[in-house]
């Protein structure tokens, strides 16, 4: 099986080093086309650590399971056809099984080379003349399709897909956000499919200007913000928001009721970041959520993320470690409170 593989391109050696070798379509997409023996055999030391640190209880990954635990492939689908101009064939063979009352997606991304930059109108209007219905927003099936060189696509089930985006990069409207930064709290809230329904108190760990904080005070929770810098007006403003003007080491100390989230975007060394997380065990749920950054210095990257999450593992159950479209030099990382 071949697939479609999209990666920020300034991580294009770390995808490299998790995955193995590909061929570049174009400015962070990838052609992948390997077996799983040869993805194990090139896997490498550290990568193979992050993986057993991972909370995945299978004993042997297959490709699939790989490009999900690598931290660098933003989002990857497979291919089922290949062609150098549209194969309807294929298309119809593909759709022709399946229940009409499905509902279709279809997410095109093009690169500067594309053979055919108008392809997206065309195709749907050939699976709404099968009778498929077409839904951007909540499809149950999603053609995902490359047009380089080559037009590359492939049907996935929606539930199979790690995002809701083509190519996995959310675009979030410019609306009320307090700063970009939350943005990267809402991408990894529906990457990791967090249901926020059942989250009642929260802690926000860095919290200033508050970006993070009004977004889950937007969704009812009551947040415990902790900075000592200061809140933005509109933030503090929010009945169900709690300031404290102080450090997250001094915060930790203070006796509180339980929480059942904490999120952590502190701008400081990833292991370093993890301790105090790991120290505030005392004021956790068992199975609390935990959203967090690890800022990333420029050199040995995976050396860095590896010691946040050996760390945080001593606690935690790590469940997903991801370069999210909207980190720049972090990676964000959903564990659960082990406790
Ligand atoms: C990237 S900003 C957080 C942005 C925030 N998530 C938002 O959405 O607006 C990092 C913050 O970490 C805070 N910080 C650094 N060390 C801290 C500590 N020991 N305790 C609490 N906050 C800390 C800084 O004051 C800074 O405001």
């Amino acid at each position: 099986m071949k697939y479609i593989i999209y990666y920020d391109s300034a991580y294009h050696n770390l995808v490299e080093y998790e995955i193995g070798k590909f061929d570049v379509l174009g400015d962070g997409v990838g052609l992948l086309n390997q077996n799983e023996k040869e993805i194990i055999q090139d896997n490498n030391l550290l990568f193979q650590k992050v993986i057993s640190l991972l909370n995945i209880r299978k004993k042997r990954l297959d490709i699939v399971d790989y490009l999900n635990a690598s931290i660098f492939v933003r989002f990857f689908h497979k291919i089922d056809c290949e062609c150098v101009q549209m194969n309807f064939d294929v298309l119809n063979k593909l759709f022709i099984k399946l229940d009409k009352k499905l509902k279709v997606a279809v997410r095109t991304v093009y690169g500067i080379n594309a053979i055919d930059k108008n392809l997206t109108q065309e195709i749907a209007s050939y699976i709404e003349g099968m009778g498929f219905k077409l839904d951007v927003k909540s499809p149950d099936i999603v053609l995902s399709i490359y047009v380089g060189d080559k037009i590359y696509y492939g049907l996935d089930s929606q539930k199979n897909l790690q995002s809701n985006y083509r190519a996995g990069a959310p675009h979030y409207s410019k609306g009320d956000e307090i700063s970009r930064a939350e943005f990267k709290l809402l991408e990894a809230l529906e990457r990791y499919r967090i249901d926020l329904s059942s989250i009642h108190h929260a802690i926000d760990m860095g919290a200033s200007p508050g970006g993070w904080t009004h977004a889950l005070a937007k969704c009812g929770i009551e947040v415990s913000a902790v900075d000592p810098a200061e809140l933005d007006a509109k933030v503090l403003e929010m009945p169900n928001v709690k300031h404290y003007k102080m450090s997250s080491q001094e915060f930790i100390k203070l006796p509180m009721p339980k929480f059942d989230m904490i999120i952590n975007d502190m701008k400081m060394f990833g292991d370093k970041s993890a301790h105090i997380v790991c120290n505030c065990g005392n004021l956790l749920q068992k199975n609390a959520v935990l959203i967090m950054t690890i800022k990333l210095a420029e050199k040995n990257i995976y050396e860095q993320i590896l010691r946040a999450l050996t760390v945080l593992n001593t606690q935690f159950d790590i469940m997903s470690v991801k370069k999210l479209f909207h980190n720049r030099q972090e990676v964000t990382v959903y564990a659960k409170y082990r406790y």
